[in-house]
């Protein structure tokens, strides 16, 4: 559906220098896909979704819609339409006029105008809601006649530029869903931007990763999870424990010898980094209470001191230190509330990890 090639894109900053906005950026997004780029603030997120709107022109490359070159075409003349992080509707207007107004613009008859407003209405779970004001709405339900405003004239492509992040936790998480149902429903591409990991887990297809203007890795949730091609990317999706170190082959194994004399084991296999500088990274919810340091089955530990004991609801955050002083964190399941009584802070004891659920990572110096 969308087609990014190569695309680059350099602002001039007040000092006269130059920011990189987008790095040549190369990304596919297919015809149903729900896609969300991710990455920190400046990272190029919203230059690569003006870019697919219009309202930006690239420095170089192509982006193809439909397959359609679009750099001659104007944004209004795009098959896309986008939902803004501050989405400024009308106050002035019904919602139901700010949801016609795009329609009305263009001319389209009363009677097919009135349909499509109605049919987006309903989509958007607004039915009823036509003859009020923004005024008299909610932060959801505003956010709401945003969606439906965009949707109206229908689009092949839907960006969303953090449509959600005015919303409470609560609400937030319900719109996610609904997001969802909605892009199910309007069997249309969505493009949709977020810095919440959460929030990029939870909708997404695929996600693409961005920092300083360049792709750092796209792929489903799972893989960018299970499989982070790089430091950042490890750190900015979800929690790990990340350890620098040498690592050394040894058969089937690995270790990572971390400066503080660490030795940290893990599979082979998968594993395309064997030997030299290396980062391991685990998760924190691959980590349980040993009884005691046997390394049978599968399985290595770790010797730690805890730190710290938090309760986050159906488990508890462990936070201690290994013996080089290294900080580590773990997620563990306690439904019946035992073991975080039991560890105080102080107390000695093994975390144990399968081999296989560490993953190597490229030095984070080079990454
Ligand atoms: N019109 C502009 N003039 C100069 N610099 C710009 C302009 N627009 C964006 N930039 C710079 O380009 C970089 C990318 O900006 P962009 O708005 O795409 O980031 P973002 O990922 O959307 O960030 P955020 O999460 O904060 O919205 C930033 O360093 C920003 O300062
Ligand atoms: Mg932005």
């Amino acid at each position: 559906m969308i087609s990014i090639r190569n695309a680059s894109k350099r602002f001039p900053d007040p000092e006269g220098g130059v920011v990189h906005a987008l790095r040549s950026v190369s990304l596919d997004v297919g015809a149903r896909e729900f896609i969300t780029l991710l990455g920190p603030s400046g990272c190029g997120k919203t230059t690569l979704l003006r870019s697919i709107s219009g309202f930006e022109d690239l420095d170089e490359g192509t982006i193809a819609i439909d397959g359609r070159e679009m750099t001659h075409i104007p944004p209004n003349k795009r098959p896309v339409n986008t939902v803004f992080q501050n989405y400024a509707l009308f106050p002035h207007l019904t919602v139901g006029d700010n949801i016609g107004y795009g329609l009305d613009v263009t001319g389209c008859a009363r009677d097919e105008r009135n349909r499509r407003v109605g049919e987006a209405m309903e989509l958007v779970g607004l039915a009823g809601f036509d003859r009020r004001k923004p005024h008299q709405l909610s932060g959801g339900q505003q956010q709401r006649v945003a969606l439906a405003r965009a949707i109206v004239n229908r689009p092949s492509v839907l960006l969303l530029d953090e449509p959600l992040s005015a919303l409470d936790r609560k609400l937030r998480e319900s719109m996610q869903l609904e997001l969802k149902n909605l892009q199910h429903e309007l069997g249309i591409a969505f493009v949709f931007v977020t810095h919440d990991q959460q929030e990029a887990l939870t909708m997404s297809d695929r996600i693409v990763v961005m920092d300083h203007g360049s792709v750092q890795q796209a792929g489903p949730p799972t893989e960018v999870y299970d499989r982070p091609a790089s430091v950042f990317v490890a750190r900015f999706v979800g929690e790990g424990n990340l350890f620098e170190g040498e690592l050394e082959a040894r058969g089937d194994t690995l270790a990572l010898r971390t400066a503080g004399g660490t030795g940290i084991v893990l599979s082979a296999a998968g594993e395309t980094r064997r030997a030299g500088p290396a980062t391991v990274l685990i998760r924190p919810e691959d980590l349980e209470m040993a009884d005691d340091d046997s390394a049978a089955g599968g399985f290595a530990s770790l010797a730690v001191e805890v730190t710290q004991t938090i309760f986050v609801g159906t488990d508890f955050q462990l936070v201690a230190a290994l013996a080089d002083g290294t900080p580590i964190k773990a997620t563990i399941r306690d439904p019946s509330r035992t073991l975080a009584r039991q560890v105080q802070p102080g107390a000695h004891i093994r975390l144990r990890y399968r081999l296989d659920a560490p993953r190597v990572l490229a030095p984070a110096a080079s990454a």
